[in-house]
């Protein structure tokens, strides 16, 4: 196609558009991020202060520690707390990974989280989960890598993974599972 400058323009006006006419939408649903994380940070054991000196209400949530945002809606996207923290994250709508392996995470993991529709990373090994893998798992049509090795899950896999079609690569080794 030939370069058309007015084409070029048009389209530049229009993202700038969008940007500006989205960004007061984009500053509210950001605070509920921030809300969500702020009251998920008073709930985790934090010694060495990683979160309280990096999630403060002085910088955007998008520069916190662990934060990723989106480039078109400005929203939490991506947690990656590897190596530090844990969970309270059903109102992260936007989340698409969520990586909390190699942590001392323990307990059932949350029937919220299966409203993350987003969802495409989940790594949660090397934990101390337990409890039977999630049937709501497989409402997550988008998860395409599920890790949830060395933890201590129990039971059988649940039948329901089989609607998790765009699975790639699933690790649920190092658990107590049985059956077929
Ligand atoms: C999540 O959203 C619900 C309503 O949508 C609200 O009642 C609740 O307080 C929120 N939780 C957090 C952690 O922000
Ligand atoms: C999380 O961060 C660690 C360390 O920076 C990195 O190795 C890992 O790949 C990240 N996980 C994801 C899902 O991006
Ligand atoms: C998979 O999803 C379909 C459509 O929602 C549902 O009818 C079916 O029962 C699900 N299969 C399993 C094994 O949960």
């Amino acid at each position: 196609m030939k370069y058309n400058p007015c084409f070029h323009l048009l389209s530049v006006l229009w993202i700038q558009c969008f940007l500006v006419c989205s960004s007061a939408i984009a500053i509210r649903n950001l605070a509920t991020d921030q809300s969500a994380l702020i009251l998920f940070k008073d709930g985790i054991v934090d010694p060495q202060n990683v979160l309280a000196n990096s999630w403060t209400a002085s910088t955007s949530v998008c520069k916190w520690v662990g934060v990723s945002c989106g480039v078109i809606h400005e929203r939490v996207v991506a947690l990656n707390l590897t190596g530090n923290i844990p969970p309270h994250l059903a109102n992260l709508s936007f989340l698409h990974s969520l990586d909390l392996s190699s942590n001392h995470f323990y307990g059932h993991l949350p029937p919220e989280l299966g409203h993350l529709h987003r969802l495409r990373v989940i790594e949660l090994s090397f934990n101390g989960l337990s409890g039977e893998i999630p049937s709501w798992l497989g409402n997550l049509h988008r998860v395409n890598i599920l890790k949830m090795r060395s933890n201590s899950f129990a039971g059988t896999i649940p039948r329901t993974l089989v609607n998790m079609s765009n699975l790639e690569i699933l690790d649920l080794g190092f658990n107590q599972l049985f059956g077929q």
